[in-house]
């Protein structure tokens, strides 16, 4: 890992705006943060709060409307062409009739590297199925997988984008150890969710975002203290759905 005095992700007056036929979207709204190396943050919101929206813009992918991302001080596309930065996604990436051992080793190609695939698949827990095909992977497997291929980068900060959805519990709690495991060598961990129990139990710190806007971030039991609850859904709901905390 690369040590640096810039911090792994800072955001300043991000905006992203979206023109549709009713008109503009602002799925992000003036986001300001600060995430430094070895964080594990988990970015918390409701469906459509603006998540996806500023990891694309995080990793490239989406030009901000105005305001500035850096990664590592860079510009995205950099950062994630330096090897610094991977993302699990969702969907997308996985060619369903190679095995798993292939599809990493396709993966490490496109790095340009030929590397044995092994190392790779036991960190993510999956070093037994590494002659499956990958269309015959369960859906939590499909993830760890792809946490497999981001691992190839071995990059400074990884970004997760609502990784478990439609996984069942043993399949997250696999996913989640895998991914904690790794990230206590000091890889920068930043996930988005709607599950409050991972957040609260996966990540240091919380990053609630309504509306494209951060309504708190901290330690669960500070924003349980910002919303005078001892109870992190009372305050999610609060925080969430607040007109003064989202507008
Ligand atoms: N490509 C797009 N075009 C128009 N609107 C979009 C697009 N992507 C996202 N949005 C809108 O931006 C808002 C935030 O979406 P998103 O970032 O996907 O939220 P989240 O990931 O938190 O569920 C939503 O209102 C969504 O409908
Ligand atoms: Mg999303």
């Amino acid at each position: 890992m690369t040590s640096t005095s810039s911090p792994a992700l800072e955001a300043r007056g991000l905006v992203k705006e979206f023109r549709g036929p009713g008109g503009a979207v602002r799925a992000v709204d003036g986001l300001d943060l600060v995430i430094r190396t070895g964080e594990v943050v988990a970015f918390l919101g409701p469906n459509g709060a603006g998540k996806t929206t500023t990891i694309d813009m995080m990793l490239g992918l989406a030009e901000p409307t105005s305001g500035i991302v850096r990664v590592f001080g860079k510009e995205p596309a950099g950062a994630v062409a330096d090897g610094q930065v991977a993302a699990v996604l969702q969907t997308g990436g996985l060619l369903r009739d190679l095995t798993v051992r292939e599809t990493v080793e396709l993966t490490a190609a496109l790095f340009g590297r030929t590397r044995p695939a092994r190392p790779f698949l036991e960190r993510a827990g999956i070093a037994e199925l590494a002659g499956r095909r990958v269309g015959k992977l369960s859906g939590g497997q499909q993830q760890r997988l792809r946490f497999a291929m981001a691992l190839v980068a071995e990059p400074d900060l990884l970004l997760l984008d609502e990784p478990t959805t439609g996984m069942d519990v043993a399949g997250r709690r696999e996913f989640w150890g895998a991914i904690r495991n790794d990230a206590a060598a000091g890889r920068t961990v930043v996930f988005a969710t709607h599950y409050l129990d991972e957040a609260s139990t996966y990540a240091d710190r919380l990053v609630l975002v309504s509306h494209g806007r951060i309504v708190a971030d901290g330690a669960a039991a500070e924003v349980m203290a910002l919303a005078s609850t001892d109870n992190l859904e009372d305050a999610f709901v609060a925080l969430t759905t607040d007109e003064r905390a989202a507008r």
